[in-house]
């Protein structure tokens, strides 16, 4: 099967009416949308989904961010999907993310104790399919 990953639209991207521009850069991109949905995520799910920052200083507050609000959940498919996806994501700190990144161009440091960077991206086919598993099981 063609490669999938997990992408999220962070609280922080439907709070500020983002959803269809972070989307339509995957869609612009070439990835073919196969899974869609909009939630508030339960801190059970998001402890699942983040696992592997447990016991990390951004933790709860990451948690407490993701629970905020609405999340829209996608899972975009196509060859390499996962690498692409994350080149147009840009890294994490939308600070130093590079212009023409969805982080570097719509992103800034909001002076929080957790990055609010409007998008998560899986980073590996091992993630994707745990991942997806987690959001759309
Ligand atoms: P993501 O998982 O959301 O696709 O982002 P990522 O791989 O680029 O970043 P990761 O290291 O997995 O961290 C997950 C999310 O936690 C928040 N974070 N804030 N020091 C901080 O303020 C900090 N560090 C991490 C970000 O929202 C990051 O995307
Ligand atoms: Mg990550």
């Amino acid at each position: 099967m063609t490669e999938r990953t997990l992408i999220l639209v962070k609280p922080d991207g439907t709070e500020r009416s983002l959803t269809g521009q972070v989307l339509s850069r995957f869609e612009a991109k070439g990835y073919t949308l196969v899974e869609l949905k909009m939630l508030t995520p339960s801190a059970e799910l998001l402890a699942e989904h983040y696992a592997e920052h447990e016991g990390k200083p951004f933790y709860q507050p990451l948690i407490d961010f993701m629970s905020s609000g609405s999340v829209v959940a996608a899972v975009f498919e196509g060859e390499r999907v996962i690498e692409g996806a994350r080149t147009i994501m840009g890294p994490s700190d939308p600070t130093v993310a590079p212009a023409g990144t969805i982080r570097g161009d719509l992103g800034r440091d909001w002076g929080e104790d957790v990055q609010k960077n409007l998008v998560h991206g899986s980073d590996s086919p091992e993630s994707a399919q745990r991942e997806i598993g987690i959001w759309f099981g």
